[in-house]
């Protein structure tokens, strides 16, 4: 499903130098598999997820996704491949502020050749507790409600992968399990390959496989 061959990905500092973030030499996620990233910050998670969803472009190496090489994609191209098959929950959320959480969950929709189910967004919606809250927009919704909007939002497509940043990071003990509990039920549902990063170790401790950045990662290694 998910396939990252040799990638390099390193960033030019103000100075000129070159900054070495990421290099893989593997990196494999099967259809439907549900797995977690860890790593120290600063140490790439949220740079792979942006390398694997084609926000950027690795130095080099592969990014196949349901058999498509996205790094030979232009820019429009990569847009619209993410818009049809990956779903991001961003560790800033990046709502958008204008909208209502239910507009925010079908803008994410209206990317895509598929027409706007109005709903799925309602349904999605009130899973994730807010079917209170459909017309509130994000400045009127606290910062772990903005949240379970973008989680809404990112299964809103039925991707084939779904990313999500710290998709918890920002919601209290109890509604937590509420959360991952939404994403992985609904993964596993509509079989959606999972990568998620936390720093929550009950969230950790319940998914079969947990990588460690730093062992896939040869810049870490070096560094360590
Ligand atoms: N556009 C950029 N230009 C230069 N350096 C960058 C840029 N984006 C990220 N970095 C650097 O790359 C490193 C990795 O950043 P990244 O955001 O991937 O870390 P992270 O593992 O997601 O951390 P956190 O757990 O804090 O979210 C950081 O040291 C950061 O300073
Ligand atoms: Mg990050």
């Amino acid at each position: 499903m998910l396939l990252l061959k040799d990638i390099q990905k390193s960033f030019i500092e103000p100075d000129g130098k070159t900054l070495p973030i990421l290099g893989i030499e593997e990196f494999c996620v099967a259809r439907g598999e549900q797995m977690v990233l860890v790593g120290r910050s600063g140490s790439g998670k949220t740079t792979l997820l942006h390398v694997i969803a084609g926000i950027s472009r690795p130095d080099q190496g592969v990014v196949e996704i349901a058999g498509r090489d996205i790094t030979q994609l232009s820019e429009a191209g990569r847009d619209r491949f993410r818009a049809e098959k990956i779903g991001y929950v961003f560790q800033t959320f990046n709502l958008l502020p204008a909208f209502s959480a239910l507009e925010n969950v079908l803008l994410g929709m209206t990317f895509t050749r598929k027409a706007a189910n109005v709903a799925r967004a309602r349904e999605l919606l009130d899973r994730v507790g807010l079917g209170q809250r459909l017309t509130h927009r994000p400045a009127a919704l606290s910062v772990g409600e903005q949240q379970r909007v973008a989680v809404a939002r990112a299964l809103a497509n039925k991707p084939q992968i779904l990313l999500a940043d710290e998709p918890t990071a920002n919601i209290d003990t109890g509604n937590q399990q509420q959360i991952v509990d939404l994403i992985r039920e609904t993964c596993r549902e509509e079989e959606v390959a999972l990568v998620m990063v936390t720093h929550t170790p009950e969230v950790c401790s319940q998914f079969d496989r947990v990588d460690e950045l730093a062992e896939i990662n040869r810049v870490a290694k070096r560094a360590k």
